[in-house]
């Protein structure tokens, strides 16, 4: 039986994964499939309370005792410099080697883009790296507070690294029937890190000779995104290219509240948490959007190898969209327990090809 963690976490975290977890629930009642769910409090509250952000024990068991963790949001605004959110997520991230940050970013009804129009399907699948890059904390500062300051901030990439994001894409691409990989880097300006991932780009793809191989330089990239999303299907970057560039594709598709993501090391562990953070601002008001972790959902189900599972809960998704059944910040007046139970019934009473 798949064991799942759920850790709510901060903010409109909680509020959203009840949702997702209603979800989860009734979906996987309805389809025959036996899971465990085990709801962790790990977050400010107890941080506040104990001290205690997470212990090495409790990593290893995330690492080893559950098939997925389902996770809301973490930060806070009574933890200074947010501690036990750095511990937490990006503890998990380095240690349980999390290398692929897997963001697709879907336009599932017209009318949530902010671009004036869009020439067909909106469906960009990005694979950020997760591990190196300019987000290892590696550098320094010398003469500090003096004009001849100077900081570093160093950015690292192996062959490893490069080669398994990179083959996560292709792999990706090929079993889902993908037609094109687009590498985006800055090699034209950035040499030698540049380099090597358009070499391993170009290696790599060797063997993927069905799939269709390009590549963008990051900031002809963000101005593409803006003109033909539509272009674009599966997309590989490093951790700061991948970052600015999925902010850019789950707002042309929605904004922040409707973008799921999955944390994985394929194969071993995998954390799925929707895009958005705590946002403190509108948590216990009921205006959460619950289509970003309800979205999570459905890339667990379909980690744990339950396709049909994953496609009622978008086909739900599309059709809460479609009938306007939307929080605030999707143009509607529902409350988040609202949507999150209408996409639940929806996703058990109607047959998945039946939703659209
Ligand atoms: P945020 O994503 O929490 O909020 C940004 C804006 O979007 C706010 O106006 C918020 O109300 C709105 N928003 C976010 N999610 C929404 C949803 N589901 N439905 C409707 N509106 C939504 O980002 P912000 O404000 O920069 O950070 C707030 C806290 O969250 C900070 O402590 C930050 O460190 C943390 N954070 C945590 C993340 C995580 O757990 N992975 C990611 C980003 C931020
Ligand atoms: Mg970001």
């Amino acid at each position: 039986m798949p064991r799942i963690a759920l850790i709510p976490g901060d903010g409109i975290g909680p509020e959203v994964v009840r949702e997702a977890r209603r979800v989860l629930e009734r979906v996987s009642e309805a389809e025959g499939l036996a899971l465990e769910l085990t709801e962790l409090d790990y977050g400010a509250d107890r941080y506040l309370r104990d001290g205690v952000t997470i212990h090495d024990d409790e990593f290893r068991a995330l690492g080893e005792d559950y098939d997925a963790v389902l996770l809301g949001a973490l930060g806070d605004p009574r933890v200074p410099g947010n501690q036990h959110a750095k511990d937490i997520l990006l503890g998990m991230r380095f240690r349980l080697d999390l290398y692929v940050n897997f963001r697709p970013c879907e336009l599932l009804a017209p009318e949530l883009t902010p671009l004036r129009s869009i020439a067909g399907p909106v469906r960009i699948e990005i694979f950020r790296e997760n591990t190196e890059g300019e987000y290892t904390g590696m550098g320094g500062g010398f003469k500090q507070g003096t004009p001849d300051e100077i900081a570093l901030e160093e950015n690292i990439a192996t062959r490893k690294g490069v080669e398994r994001i990179v083959r996560a894409a292709f792999e990706h691409a090929r079993s889902r029937d993908r037609r094109r990989v687009t590498l985006v880097d800055k090699s034209n300006v950035m040499r030698h890190v540049g380099g090597l991932w358009r070499s391993v780009f170009e290696e790599v793809g060797r063997a993927y000779p069905e799939v269709e191989q390009d590549a963008m330089y990051v900031d002809a990239m963000a101005m593409d995104l803006v003109r033909r999303p539509e272009r674009y299907e599966v997309v590989v970057a490093s951790n700061l290219f991948g970052d600015i560039v999925s902010d850019l594709a789950a707002e042309v598709t929605g904004g922040l509240g409707m973008a799921p993501s999955a944390n994985i090391h394929p194969g071993r562990h995998a954390l799925f948490e929707p895009v958005h953070g705590s946002a403190p601002d509108i948590a216990g008001t009921g205006r959460a959007n619950p289509v970003g972790a309800i979205r999570c959902v459905g890339l667990l189900l379909d980690h744990l190898g339950r396709p049909g599972a994953a496609d009622r809960v978008r086909g739900a998704v599309v059709a809460s969209l479609r009938e306007g059944v939307r929080t605030p910040d999707g143009g509607g007046d529902r409350s988040t327990e609202e949507v999150g139970a209408w996409i639940a019934e929806r996703a058990v009473s109607a047959r998945p090809e039946a939703q659209g």
